[in-house]
């Protein structure tokens, strides 16, 4: 078999592509996008030259048109609905980039009132819920408990799963990022021994977050406004990051018509992995476990070494191949945190030295490997309080309204089928059952 693919123009100016397969030409379209590259269209490739196309890990593959997020991952730019991440990361707040990235548009004084009354009068999670947290184990990793938490979820708030109702798409939409900072903050209370905080309708969204984890019953708590900016932002620069795995896998799991709860809490088993949203919790572990500077060449050594199984944790990714524009606020974001608690953390030292030796290294710059957002994060969620084990929890916070904006928009194009992918098959071929006497 010879398979050529050639992208000609069309006569009528659109564009095509042709694969030649066994001497068979078949046609694709190719589609633009408003920016970045094109696709062509393999649709019906199978159809009609009975060939599958093969790209483990989606690397040259595009599963979805979407409006939400752009990345162009040569000049590091990240643009959620058209605005540059850190524009926004600057002079917007988290509640009001998730009804941007979840209805389109920036809100208006108006609909931002209402927006923000909505998510702030849906946070308290049903009573029952709390029960639910105690047949957890109390040092179960609180990305188990939300894993088991936020899929419980459909079984209370039947009302909103309904997904052919729009209505009730969008009512389930605001409960998804309304209640997850409570069950977020539920899930680190139960893990330390202390009494559930009920939400506050006074305080804004990662205000309010702040003191479900960290106020007692016992005193008062009073939210440091700098350190709670410092935590919107963190919110906003991981809310949305266009089909990567956890995204990806809300959306396969909504292409089954499964309901929207279930679908966030399969976004979530993604989202624990090392190799995704674990890795800033990988990143710090891997700072601590360098400690003094004066080990760092030792480690890159390692990191460099296919065979030692040991990555630079924070660094690399499938898209970026330039500084991650998330890390370079998450850098800033870092400093003005340690500065506003008087820390001295030698992490942040270690770290800056790893990085400024990294990208001096051949090794890195021939990969184009440079810190991602969770170079940095893990160093600042630390000083905020939190355990390593509530960094990817928070990561679940921030991106859940990429998740529900995404998994929405896929409801709604008429495109959408459920996802299925095909195969190479590389097992047995048929052959005929033996019975167990007869067997080697
Ligand atoms: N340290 C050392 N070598 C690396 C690293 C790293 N962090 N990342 C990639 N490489 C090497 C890898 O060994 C491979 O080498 P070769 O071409 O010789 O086989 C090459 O670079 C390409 O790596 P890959 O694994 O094929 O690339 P990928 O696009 O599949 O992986 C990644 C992307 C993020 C999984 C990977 O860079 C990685 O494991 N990084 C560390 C974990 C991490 O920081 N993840 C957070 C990603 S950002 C947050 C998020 O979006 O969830």
């Amino acid at each position: 078999m010879n398979a050529i693919v050639k992208a000609p123009g069309q006569q009528d100016g659109s564009k095509a592509a042709t694969l030649i397969v066994d001497n068979k030409q078949i046609t694709m379209p190719v589609r633009s996008g408003t920016i970045g590259p094109d696709v062509v269209d393999i649709g019906k490739v199978y159809a009609n030259s009975g060939v599958f196309t093969y790209d483990p890990g989606f690397t040259s593959t595009a599963n979805c048109s979407s409006k939400i997020t752009y990345i162009d991952g040569d000049e590091g730019v990240l643009l959620y609905r058209g605005y540059p991440i850190e524009q926004l990361a600057e002079k917007s707040s988290h509640i009001e980039v998730c009804h941007l990235l979840l209805n389109g548009e920036l809100p208006n004084q108006k609909q931002f009132d209402e927006f923000r009354s909505v998510i702030t009068r849906h946070t308290m999670v049903h009573e029952q819920m709390t029960r639910f947290f105690s047949g957890f184990r109390r040092d179960a990793h609180p990305m188990a408990i939300m894993c088991g938490s936020v899929g419980a979820l459909s079984a209370f708030y039947h009302d909103s799963t309904d997904i052919h109702d729009p209505v009730q798409r969008m009512i389930a939409s605001h409960r998804m990022i309304a209640k997850m900072p409570t069950l977020a903050a539920m899930a680190f209370k139960y893990s330390i021994g202390q009494p559930f905080i009920y939400p506050s309708n006074a305080l804004d969204y990662t205000s309010n977050f702040l003191q479900m984890c960290f106020a007692v019953p016992c005193e008062p708590y009073n939210v440091d406004p700098v350190l709670s900016r410092a935590l919107d932002r963190i919110f906003i620069l991981h809310a949305d990051h266009e089909q990567n795995a956890s995204t990806s896998t809300v959306r396969l799991a909504g292409s089954s018509g499964a309901n929207p709860f279930a679908c966030i809490a399969a976004g979530i088993a993604c989202l624990w992995g090392p190799a995704h949203g674990g890795a800033n919790e990988a990143a710090l572990k891997m700072l601590m476990e360098i400690g003094d500077k004066k080990n760092i060449p030792a480690f890159v050594a390692r990191a460099k070494d296919k065979n030692s199984g040991q990555r630079l944790m924070g660094f690399g990714h499938r898209v970026y191949k330039n500084y991650d524009p998330r890390a370079k606020v998450m850098q800033q974001t870092c400093r003005e945190v340690l500065a506003k608690l008087g820390v001295n953390d030698p992490l942040l030292e270690t770290a800056m030295e790893l990085e400024q030796i990294a990208l001096h290294d051949d090794y890195f710059i021939e990969k184009k490997l440079y810190p991602n957002v969770d170079f940095y994060s893990g160093i600042v969620l630390r000083a905020l309080g939190f355990p390593t084990s509530m960094f990817t929890v928070l990561f679940a916070v921030a991106r859940t309204v990429g998740w529900i904006a995404q998994w929405k928009e896929m409801i709604e194009d008429p495109e959408q089928k459920i996802g299925r992918p095909r195969q190479l098959y590389v097992g047995a071929p048929k052959r005929d059952y033996t019975d167990v006497a007869k067997r080697a």
